[in-house]
This record gives structure tokens, C-alpha cells and sequence, in this order.
């Protein structure tokens, strides 16, 4: 291992599966100008042929299916079924913005006079840049990568140090499939150098970022001299809500599909359960037989449902969090058990279940990002949307009930961009995903997503 180089650790068990090399700042500008000087040409390019180009992008990524998804597993550390429904979750991303390259339609104003007419049209922003989280490595590239590219956009992209593997074969894939090397591209160094390179970039347009909000927040402000387009999808904490009449069984089956995906490292992932006093013991029984019954281990196993945490930082915090609501009188119903090694740098937390948590404990003030559920009973609705509602983030919450009225009240009064009733997996290609408040600016997928990368331009024609 050298300054130069990144060690990519594979979570399971901590050995160093590869190094790559850093690029250094002054080829990191070099691409940067490729990016630039390729866009008028992308931009240029007719949008049917741009859509067939990612149309071909993602028939290679569907022919390098297993490939992909145990470079994912073996970097990220989530089971290989998870990477495999998330190398078709990325494609889906690349279909849709196919289509929506096709649709970027521009209008006609009536004047105010006869010898006038108003025509506005959209163009794309020019270079974009993104940088990437490690929990979702293949789907948080696409869904920045397809819409900028159908837009005709040029891009270049800085993944997370843990897992830069799965991109850097993503844009070899896109290179395969035609679209050329200049017009999309990956950089690979710490995030501060190249975000602070990204930022000060005259010649990128806009940055858009999925990660912390704090880093997010340095982007925004970063950004600011040249006054870039950011898009932001930052930090959750998700409460899910279940009302006195839900469907019990389902909803502890969608509990366990949010909360434990990506062994709960997921922005969008349950992380406050909220449940009527009247089921809870129920619900909590339910849950807790089910939650015993996870497989923990190496995500390569095709049995393991929860795989390790990524790192030692991920770890630490999570285990205060449990240490700290124990501290403070909540009640273990499962879980809480560790199978780690800081000498040999591999974390796995047992899936744990805590009773009897209240609004003072970390756990419900912070992201967890980790197996963990902590619930809190409640009895009257307004408390536990008030609840809900009593955090700076605002990106996804659930809630299950079987009573229209109980949820168009819920709905209504829930500050949240991204809300599931009765649906713990609310994520789509074909739907706005994104946060208030905090949790982030602007939204991706849908017909929303493609927006951010186009500006508005207006002409006005005189004198007919
Ligand atoms: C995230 O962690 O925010 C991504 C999850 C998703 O797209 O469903």
C-alpha cells in the first residue's frame, strides 16, 4: 500500500482484494477539460441516437450480470442477491432515461403582439460531475449518469474509496457500448481533493451528490463561486408508523424488507418504529421471530441476509447507538451480539431489536445505518407523526394502515419526499426520489430526475 494507491477491502473478512491508482490532481483536471470539450459534440448528438447508445449501455451490464454483482458483493459487502436485484435496479435507470432522452420538450408562449412569437426550448447544463456513496455503488452512478447523458450531458464521476470497482467497470461497460471515452468518465482519489476540485471547476456545470449531509452541505457552499446547479441527496431517518388497524403480518414482513437491506446501511431504510399500543406486543413478537431467524455472514453465501457493516467508523456508531439507548433503559428484545475484528478490519452486528426507546436516546435522533430497530408504542396518532416529523431530515418515512382516512391524515401531515403506505420498497426508475428539509435539493428518477441537468432557454422572435 502506497500514497498513491486506494487498498479496496473486502468487508466480509477485511482482506485487500485490490489497489488502484489515484489519479493525481493534475490528470483529474485534464479530464475534467476532456469532459468539457467533448460536450458540444454529445450535446449536438440527436437524442434517439444518444438513447440507443444507453440502450446498448445497458444490454452490456445485463450480459455482465454475475460479474458485476460480485465485484459489488466482494467491495460492499451486501449479499449477492442484493448486488444481482441491484445491477437491474441501475439498468432500469439507464431504460428509462433512454425514453426520457426523447422527451425533452420544449413550447410555445401565445405574445402579447402579432409580429411576436415566445419559444422556449431546454438545453443540457454542459459537465456534470458526481460523486457516489458505497452502499448502493451501480444504482447511485446510473441514476446521475443516465438522465445527465440523456440530456446530453458529458460526465465524470468520483466513487467512494470503498467501492470504486463496480463504477470503473460500469464506464468501461458504457466505452464498450459506444458512447465515447471523453463524455463519460471516472476519477478516483479522496473525496475532499477531488470534491474540492470538482467545486472550483469554471468548466463543470453542476454537481450532483448522494452522501452525508454534512459533506453535502461543504458542496452546496463549495459551489457557490461559480454558481454551479447542485442536486443533493443526503441523510435519512426514517420512521414507520403502524397504526392500530395495519395488516400485522404484512406489515412486520416490510418492516424487515426496509429496515435490513443493505444490513441497514440504506438512506432510505426504517430507522424509528413507531407501533399503536394495542399491537405492539404483537407486532413485537412477530418481528422479533422473524428477525431471529436472518442469516448473518459473508454476502457471497447465497443463504446470508445480512452481511458485514462496511467499515470500523459504521461500526463504532452503530454499536454506541445500542449501547447508549441500553444505558438509558431500553429494552433488548434480540440481537446486540457481535462478530468483528478491528485487527483484521471485518464488523458484523447480529440484528437487534430494542423495546421501550424513547426521543432522548441517539438512536432517535441520529441515522444508524445498521441492523438495528429501536421501537417506541404510541396512542395517538398526532404523537407519533409529531414524532416523526422531529428530525432535520425529511427523505423517506413509511406507514401501514388499512384505513383510508387514518392514511390521508398521515400522508397530509408527514414533512417526507419519499413516503410508502403499506409498501416498505417504495424505490423506482419511474418515481421522484428525494428529500426535504436536510435530506437534500432536487429529485432523481421519474420525469422529475431528467430536469436538473437541462436549462431553460427563451427566445424571442420580433418583427414578423
Ligand atoms: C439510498 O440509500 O438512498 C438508495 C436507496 C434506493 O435507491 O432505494
Amino acid at each position: 500500500m502506497t500514497d498513491h494507491t486506494i487498498p479496496i477491502k473486502n468487508p466480509a473478512n477485511g482482506s485487500i482484494i485490490k489497489e488502484i491508482e489515484k489519479d493525481t490532481p493534475e490528470k483529474i483536471r485534464d479530464q475534467i477539460e476532456q469532459g468539457h470539450n467533448a460536450f458540444k459534440s454529445w450535446a449536438r448528438m440527436d437524442a434517439h441516437h444518444r438513447a440507443s447508445l444507453l440502450y446498448q449501455w445497458s444490454e452490456r451490464i445485463h450480459e455482465q450480470k454475475n460479474e458485476i454483482a460480485e465485484v459489488m458483493t466482494l467491495e460492499s459487502g451486501k449479499t449477492i442477491n442484493e448486488s444481482l436485484g441491484e445491477v437491474d435496479y441501475a439498468r432500469s435507470y439507464i431504460d428509462w432515461y433512454a425514453e426520457e432522452a426523447k422527451r425533452v420538450y420544449g413550447r410555445r408562449i401565445p405574445a402579447n403582439s402579432e409580429d411576436k412569437r415566445i419559444l422556449v426550448s431546454k438545453k443540457p447544463v454542459g459537465l456534470v460531475a458526481a460523486i457516489t456513496p458505497w452502499n448502493f455503488p451501480a444504482a447511485m452512478m446510473t441514476r446521475k449518469a443516465a438522465p445527465a447523458l440523456a440530456a446530453g450531458c458529458t460526465f465524470i464521476i468520483k466513487p467512494a474509496e470503498e467501492t470504486p470497482l463496480t463504477t470503473i467497470k460500469l464506464v468501461q461497460l458504457a466505452h464498450d457500448a459506444g458512447i465515447p471515452e471523453d463524455v463519460i468518465q471516472c476519477v478516483n482519489h479522496s473525496g475532499k481533493l477531488v470534491g474540492d476540485i470538482f467545486t472550483e471547476s469554471k468548466q463543470i456545470r453542476k454537481i450532483t451528490f448522494t452522501g452525508s449531509t454534512p459533506v453535502g452541505k461543504t458542496l452546496i457552499k463549495n459551489s457557490a463561486d461559480t454558481m454551479k446547479r447542485v442536486s443533493m441527496e443526503l441523510g435519512g431517518h426514517a420512521p414507520l408508523i403502524v397504526a392500530k388497524d395495519a395488516d400485522i403480518d404484512f406489515a412486520v414482513n416490510q418492516t424487515i424488507a426496509s429496515k435490513f437491506r443493505n444490513a441497514g446501511q440504506t438512506c432510505i431504510c426504517a430507522n424509528r418504529i413507531l407501533v399503536h399500543e394495542n399491537i405492539i406486543e404483537e407486532y413485537s413478537r412477530k418481528l422479533v421471530e422473524q428477525v431471529k431467524q436472518l442469516k448473518v455472514g459473508n454476502g457471497m453465501n447465497e443463504d446470508t441476509d445480512v452481511g458485514p457493516l462496511i467499515n470500523e467508523a459504521g461500526f463504532n456508531k452503530v454499536a454506541f447507538q445500542i449501547d447508549n439507548a441500553l444505558d438509558n433503559g431500553a429494552e433488548l428484545l434480540c440481537g446486540n451480539k457481535y462478530d468483528s475484528d478491528s485487527d483484521k478490519n471485518y464488523f458484523y452486528i447480529h440484528p437487534t431489536v430494542l423495546k421501550n426507546v424513547d426521543q432522548s436516546m441517539r438512536i432517535m435522533q441520529e441515522e444508524t445505518f445498521g441492523p438495528v430497530i429501536p421501537m417506541v408504542s404510541f396512542n395517538d396518532l398526532d404523537e407519533a407523526i409529531d414524532i416523526s416529523n422531529s428530525t432535520p431530515f425529511g427523505l423517506a418515512a413509511y406507514f401501514f394502515t388499512n384505513d383510508y382516512r387514518t392514511a390521508t391524515y398521515i400522508h397530509d401531515n408527514l414533512e417526507f419526499g419519499i413516503i410508502g403506505w403499506n409498501d416498505g420498497a417504495p424505490s423506482a426508475a419511474h418515481a421522484p426520489f428525494g428529500g426535504m428539509k436536510e435530506s437534500g435539493i432536487g429529485r432523481e428518477g421519474g420525469t422529475e430526475g431528467i430536469e436538473p441537468y437541462l436549462e431553460t432557454k427563451y427566445l424571442s422572435i420580433g418583427n414578423l
